[in-house]
C-alpha cells in the first residue's frame, strides 16, 4: 500500500500523457482510440476537473470528474498498469469523492467496459452497484456498465 500520493490539477502539459495513458488503460482495441474519449472529455460541459498523481518520468494515473446540478460524472479514470494494486487508484477516487461531497453532489456515475472485471471490481469494492448494462457504449462495439454511489440520501 503507498503513503498518500500527492494528487495535482493537471496542466496543458500533462494533456499527451493523459490520452497516451487513456488509449492503453481504457480505449484499447477500439477504433480511434486515443481521440474519442479524450475529445469527449474536453468538451463536457461543464468544463470537468482533472487530477494526476506523478510517476518516474511520467504519469501513473488520471482522472477526469464533471459535475451537473447535484451529479457527479466520473468520466474518464486510469491508473499505469506499472503501478496498480498499490492502493493509487483507491486514493484518488477518495479525493474525488471528497471533492464531491464538498461539491453537494448526491451520487456519482461512472460507466466501465462490461468485460473490466477489474474495473468492475475495484468500484464495488468502493461501494458502486452496478445500474445498467450499455449495449455497445464503446464505439458501438464493447458493451459498457453504468455503475453508481449514493453519497447521501437521494432525499
Ligand atoms: C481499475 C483501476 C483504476 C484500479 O486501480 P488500482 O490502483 O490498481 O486500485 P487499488 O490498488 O486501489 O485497488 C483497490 C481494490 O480494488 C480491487 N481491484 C483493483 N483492481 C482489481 C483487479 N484487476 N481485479 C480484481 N479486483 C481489483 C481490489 O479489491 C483492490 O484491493 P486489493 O489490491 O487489496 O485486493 C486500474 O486497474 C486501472 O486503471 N484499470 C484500467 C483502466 C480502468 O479500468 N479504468 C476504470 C474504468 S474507466
Amino acid at each position: 500500500m503507498l503513503a498518500a500520493p500527492d494528487v495535482r490539477f493537471a496542466t496543458a502539459g500533462d494533456a499527451v500523457a493523459i490520452a497516451e495513458l487513456s488509449r492503453d488503460a481504457i480505449e484499447y482495441g477500439l477504433p480511434g482510440a486515443g481521440r474519442w474519449r479524450g475529445c469527449a472529455a474536453r468538451s463536457h460541459r461543464p468544463t470537468p476537473i482533472i487530477i494526476v498523481v506523478d510517476g518516474a518520468g511520467a504519469i501513473d494515473a488520471f482522472g477526469i470528474m464533471a459535475y451537473t446540478d447535484d451529479d457527479a460524472h466520473l468520466l474518464l479514470f486510469a491508473v499505469r498498469a506499472a503501478a496498480r494494486r498499490r492502493g493509487l487508484g483507491s486514493a484518488m477516487l477518495g479525493w474525488l469523492e471528497t471533492v464531491a461531497r464538498a461539491a453537494g453532489a448526491s451520487r456519482i456515475r461512472v460507466e466501465a467496459r462490461r468485460d473490466n472485471a477489474g474495473a468492475r471490481s475495484f468500484y464495488s469494492e468502493h461501494g458502486y452497484h452496478e445500474l445498467a448494462i450499455l449495449p455497445r457504449n464503446y464505439s458501438g462495439l464493447v458493451d459498457g456498465v453504468r455503475l453508481e454511489k449514493w453519497l447521501r440520501d437521494a432525499a
